[in-house]
């Protein structure tokens, strides 16, 4: 397997990161996950911007241009020959020793690490849908930014895994923030339901194109968020994210969501969410 370090193409085996990186000391830096089905990327400008936005609000420069990065992050896919599959990129702000909280005014060499892996698309998770579990919400306050920090996240997704469950519902008090590791979503008498895009949450590149679908086909969007009490009350629910696109959550707390079946606003919102697949990535077996 060749992975990217800086703009070098290695074998894993031979690749090598400072123990002093503020990666490793602070989880001082920013990342993307992007999707490839067919050979070609999806949504992958969408994306890019997204990783030099959030670097710019960590005062992260990130010392490639967006050409660069494009080959460099090329290069990975080709050599490792995916087809439907994932790359996760990371750039961290560097190495900096003797360790100190402080940034140093002469920022050092930001460092790009990149794999990528065959990954086939799940269509059990989009047709049965998954369980879930509610968490309250401890991360910090700029979950906007996708950075490296996913402590919070994973103990979330950890507690849901140990329950038997697929994902962590998180809320702040009485207000549903977003999953662990995905926006969180909501259907009442056929109004689509989600957090609004502030600092509470990641705005999802899944998320932007749902709201695009829904409104397109005539589904009535919520922007201002729902309440444990709401959620309750839900007719259905989902989750999404590059890696599982529009998934279904069938159950909460033990508690069966409608039917306990993916129900139709969810269904049509990933058929529609699948033809914007199909639009830049070619055919995709459909579910
Ligand atoms: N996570 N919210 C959180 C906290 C996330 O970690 C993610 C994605 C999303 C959805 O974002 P998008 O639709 O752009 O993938 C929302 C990625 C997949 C991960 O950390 O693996």
């Amino acid at each position: 397997m060749k992975v990217l370090v800086k703009n070098q193409l290695i074998e894993r085996d031979e690749a090598k990161v400072d123990v002093e990186d503020r990666g490793y000391q602070f989880g001082d830096g920013v990342y993307e996950v992007i999707r490839m089905y067919n050979g070609q990327f999806f949504t992958y400008d969408e994306h890019i911007e997204r990783l030099y936005a959030s670097a710019a609000k960590i005062d992260l420069v990130i010392p490639y241009s967006k050409p660069e990065l494009r080959a460099l992050v090329d290069s990975l896919m080709k050599a490792n020959n995916i087809g439907t599959g994932n790359v996760y990129l990371q750039i961290t702000r560097g190495e900096q020793s003797p360790r100190n909280h402080v940034i140093p005014s002469t920022p050092p060499e930001a460092v790009l690490t990149a794999s990528a892996s065959e990954v086939p698309r799940d269509t059990t998770l989009f047709e049965n849908g998954r369980k879930a579990i509610l968490e309250e919400d401890v991360r910090w306050l700029r979950c906007d930014i996708k950075s490296l920090n996913l402590l919070g996240n994973s103990i979330a997704k950890n507690k849901a895994h140990q329950a038997g469950a697929f994902e962590a519902i998180l809320h702040r008090g009485e207000n549903v923030t977003e999953g662990s590791a995905a926006n969180a979503y909501m259907i009442k008498d056929g109004k689509l339901m989600t957090h609004a895009s502030n600092n509470l949450i990641l705005e999802g590149i899944t998320r932007q194109i749902i709201l695009r679908v829904a409104e397109e086909n005539g589904i009535p969007v919520v922007e201002s968020g729902f309440t444990l009490t709401d959620l309750a009350a839900a007719d259905e629910v989902f989750i999404s994210s590059t890696t599982i696109e529009v998934t279904p959550i069938v159950e909460i707390d033990g508690k069966v969501v409608g039917d306990g079946k993916r129900g139709p606003i969810t269904k049509k919102l990933h058929d529609a969410f699948t033809k914007e697949i199909m639009q830049q990535c070619g055919e995709l077996a459909v579910n």
